[in-house]
């Protein structure tokens, strides 16, 4: 187990997105060391099974969902099957992403969409489907994972920052049309972290990564999960339609 933010989050009931691994993970993990019950989502049904094990060793209820975000009909039968059980959802993190990275001049059009499908569909489609049981309950955490490179221009990531820009926007707005009902809507832009996402990433791209971070080294997924854990926890209650930057001081 990592190491996490101390927050009362028991009796809560929480969402995560893309949980089996990297960020996701460590974000489940930190959710359920601080009591809440945890509803895992991810598109490998051996790799959730683990994670829901090992996860559910804290002694919270934690369970697993097969769902690809990006698929309506997969995220409205998922999302009535995570109510029905847990009969109220109060913390939802859109963390599952992905990325094909290319320069524009080879980039396709699968590259696109699949990136803009998954990132950015699959954001909409679960906060869509989760918004109405915490707008029954007035009260409610929405946490999307966007990226720096929703902030400032990526060479051969054109999909990607146009995906995570637009999570930024959208987060926005849904703060502005939820806070009505007591939902605070935030995003997290995390710099380079250490995951399965950039560890095949060339020593060249991860030396200029870097160099572009005034702290001179990768985060760890734990330091993103911190944010989250933050965010999802009462001290946040006044903050919403924001973007929290954890990436080393790489955006300043
Ligand atoms: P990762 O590749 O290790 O994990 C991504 C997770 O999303 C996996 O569990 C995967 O199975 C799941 N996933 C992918 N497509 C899915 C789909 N269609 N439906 C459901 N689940 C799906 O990535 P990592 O590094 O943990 O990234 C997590 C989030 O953080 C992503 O949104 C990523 O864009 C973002 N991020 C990561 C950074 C990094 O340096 N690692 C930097 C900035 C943002």
């Amino acid at each position: 187990m990592g190491k996490y933010l101390s927050v009362d989050l028991k009796d809560q009931v929480a969402v995560v997105t893309g949980a089996t691994r990297g960020i996701g993970r460590a974000i489940a993990e930190g959710l359920a060391v601080n009591g809440a019950k945890v509803a895992c989502i991810g598109t490998n049904a051996e790799k959730l099974q683990q994670t829901v094990e090992e996860i559910g060793a804290t002694g919270v209820e934690v369970t697993a969902h097969l769902c690809n975000v990006a698929l309506s009909e997969n995220v409205v039968k998922t999302a009535e099957e995570i109510i029905a059980r847990y009969k109220t959802v109060g913390i939802l993190v859109n963390n599952a992403g992905i990325t094909r990275d290319k320069l524009l001049r080879g980039l396709t059009d699968s590259d696109w969409d699949d990136v803009i499908a998954v990132n950015l569909r699959g954001t909409f489609l679960m906060t869509r489907a989760f918004c109405e049981t915490m707008r029954r309950a007035k009260k409610g955490r929405i946490i999307n994972i966007s990226s720096v490179s929703g902030l400032q221009g990526n060479r051969g990531q054109s999909n990607y920052c146009a995906s995570k820009a637009g999570i930024i926007a959208f987060t926005r707005t849904v703060a502005l049309e939820l806070a009505n009902r007591n939902i605070t809507v935030n995003a997290v832009a995390p710099g380079f972290i250490d995951t399965d996402m950039t560890v095949g990433l060339s020593e060249i791209v991860k030396q200029v990564a870097k160099d572009s971070t005034p702290l001179a080294r990768f985060g760890q997924p734990e330091d993103i999960a911190n944010a989250v854990l933050y965010l999802a926890s009462d001290w946040a209650s006044f903050i919403t339609g924001q973007v929290l930057p954890v990436d080393g001081g790489m955006t300043v």
